[in-house]
């Protein structure tokens, strides 16, 4: 591909992203910004979220100089820098009514807001990670990956922006960062039927390179928010990852492992009295990935759409709102040939 086409910045080794509400008095788009001053800002209940008013400033850091070496995490170099689908995903999931609409009985919104969530392929970014991780307080993990040598970056992008995790009523926790965040002390007393949690949220990062996924076992975070979804669904989330016909195969391989190993996992022969109660009682939960794709090379698209349906079986559905369409992103919705 044309390495540059899609970097959010290529002159800046220091991002700064704002994600505003429309008729917030900034526009709903994102403002980027050199470093600007930290406004406050006043915590809101969970229960507001039905109406997203909350906004976020992200410092991130990127890579300029590994993005153009050789020799870099073997000369795969694509995650050292911020790509602009993952703050348009957020953007139009968090502030556009039309992410939180009812069809063919599925709601995009609630759906990714009740689930674990795996993020394959996330960058030195934590875009993802950081704002959604407020949305999932009936959840219990956020599992983001990429190949080992992103790694470390992403993790100082998510410990610099752990404050921007306000909204989520659970105690945080990262066992592969190392740190537990206790509630903030005014969001426990302001927030009555959010006293104390019981349960962690997990937000843990871990290496997942799709060419190994065969070979190797899965990492143990990702098969703990596999094997967890029993009563909540789980999501896969990938922004921009399909940009060369190499990586198809390996990341449907990959796809195609997470759900059977979460169907295995929810087999219903294997739940217990109290799972087949919720069973009855709510609707049956389920795993899908949501993928953004940057429309570069066409041929590339169609080849991945072409194998994910005739060689996987797998359910793809797009994502149609007028936003969208006139967008230079294409969002899909995969999920197994069983659901
Ligand atoms: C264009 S970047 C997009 C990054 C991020 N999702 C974003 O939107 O900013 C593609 C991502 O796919 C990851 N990737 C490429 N090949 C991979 C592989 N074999 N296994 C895991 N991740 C891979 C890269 O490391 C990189 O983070």
């Amino acid at each position: 591909m044309e390495l540059t086409l899609g970097i959010e910045s290529k002159n800046e080794d220091t991002i700064v992203l704002e994600f505003e509400p429309p008729n917030s008095g900034l526009s709903s788009l994102r403002k980027l910004q050199k470093r600007t001053q930290r406004k406050s800002k006043k915590l809101e209940s969970p229960s507001s979220t039905n109406l997203i008013k909350h906004s976020y400033h992200l410092e991130l850091k990127q890579k300029l100089c590994s993005l153009n070496s050789s020799r870099d995490n073997n000369n795969s170099t694509t995650g050292y820098v911020l790509w602009q689908t993952t703050p348009f995903f957020i953007d139009w999931l968090l502030y556009h009514t039309d992410s939180n609409t009812q069809e063919q009985n599925f709601n995009l919104r609630a759906f990714v807001f009740s689930s674990n969530v795996i993020e394959l392929g996330s960058g030195v970014s934590c875009v993802s990670t950081v704002i959604l991780c407020n949305y999932l307080s009936n959840s219990n993990y956020y599992v983001v990956t990429d190949q080992k040598g992103i790694l470390s970056t992403l993790k100082e992008n998510i410990i610099t922006n752990k404050h921007e995790i306000i909204h989520n009523a659970k105690q945080l926790k990262s066992v592969t960062m190392n740190w537990s965040k206790p509630l903030k002390e005014s969001f426990a007393s302001n927030n009555e039927e959010y006293s104390l949690p019981e349960e962690f949220f997990h937000i843990e990062v871990e290496p997942l390179d799709w060419e190994y996924v065969f070979s190797q076992k899965l990492p143990c975070f990702v098969e703990k928010a596999l094997g967890d979804t029993y009563s909540r669904n789980c999501t896969i989330l990938a922004m921009d990852v399909i940009y060369n016909d190499f990586l198809i195969k390996p990341f449907l391989n990959t796809l195609d492992t997470l759900f059977k190993k979460w169907e295995s996992e929810n087999d219903s022969s294997r739940l217990t009295k109290n799972d087949t109660q919720c069973e009855i009682k709510c609707e049956k939960k389920g795993i899908k990935a949501i993928m953004g794709l940057q429309l570069r090379a066409q041929d590339v698209v169609q080849d991945f759409l072409l194998e994910a349906v005739l060689e996987y079986e797998f359910n793809v559905q797009v994502l149609h709102s007028d936003y969208l369409n006139s967008s230079r992103f294409c969002f899909y919705v995969i999920s197994p040939s069983t659901q």
